[in-house]
């Protein structure tokens, strides 16, 4: 074997000793009976994270979507039907219970505004989600707050966007401007949450889009 060759077995091994570290951390999917959230919980029980528990309301999806994960994977999903916006005490129960590491969110509702008469009539709704979440993510042991967000968040920026492009300019749709104070809010808590624990270099937030 080369050097080289050697150099690069290692660096897989040490990185997957460090990917294996994590499987046993317990990861918190809300909206995880959706579209997204279906295909992120069968790619991390078949990356071998066995903990992993779904939040959602099912307001667009079904146990169904559940049970059909369970086959795919021929592991267990702890599931819990709760609405995060309406029922935060039973948010702070299941928190409690599970200690989570990490919380990817993708509870919402899509495209708030393009079908929707009323759109200032739902937005109390997603920013309660949004506050509940961030405010569950500041507990001791997570270290991790994953948004779902969406490329609308850059308005009318010039194509393709990178993530430096500055977000909220020329938003065009209330579902971007939704995401936008979303992240706003969100963003606000992870710096918060991030001083007050004092773990520099350990990475808290992200936005997935
Ligand atoms: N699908 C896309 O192409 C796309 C692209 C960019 C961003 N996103 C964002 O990703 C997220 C997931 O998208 P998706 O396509 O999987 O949507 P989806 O509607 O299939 O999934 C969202 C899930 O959240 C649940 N939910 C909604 N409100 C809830 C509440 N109050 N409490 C608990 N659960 C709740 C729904 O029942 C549903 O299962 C959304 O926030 C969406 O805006 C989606």
């Amino acid at each position: 074997m080369t050097k080289e060759a050697e150099t690069s077995k290692d660096t897989t091994t040490t990185s997957t000793n460090k990917s294996d570290k994590y499987k046993t951390k317990t990861i918190l999917v809300a909206g995880g009976a959706g579209y997204i959230g279906t295909h992120i919980v069968v790619e991390l029980l078949q990356a071998g994270f066995s903990n992993v528990v779904v939040i959602d309301n099912l307001c667009n999806s079904s146990r169904e979507a559940i049970r059909r994960v369970e086959k795919i994977t021929n592991a267990n999903v702890t599931f819990y039907e709760v609405d995060i916006a309406k029922q935060p005490e039973a948010v702070n129960d299941i928190c409690t219970k599970h200690r989570f590491y990490c919380c990817i969110h993708l509870a919402g509702l899509k495209a708030v505004g393009e079908k929707c008469p009323t759109p200032i009539a739902i937005l109390p709704k997603q920013f309660a989600m949004h506050n509940e979440l961030a405010r569950v993510s500041q507990s001791e042991q997570m270290q991790q707050l994953h948004l779902s967000s969406t490329a609308c968040v850059y308005g009318n920026a010039p194509v393709p966007y990178t993530e430096k492009d500055p977000a909220g300019h020329g938003l065009n749709s209330p579902y971007g401007k939704t995401k936008y104070f979303s992240e706003e809010i969100i963003r606000d808590f992870g710096i918060f949450f991030f001083f007050k624990k004092k773990k520099r270099g350990n990475p808290f937030l992200f936005f997935i889009f």
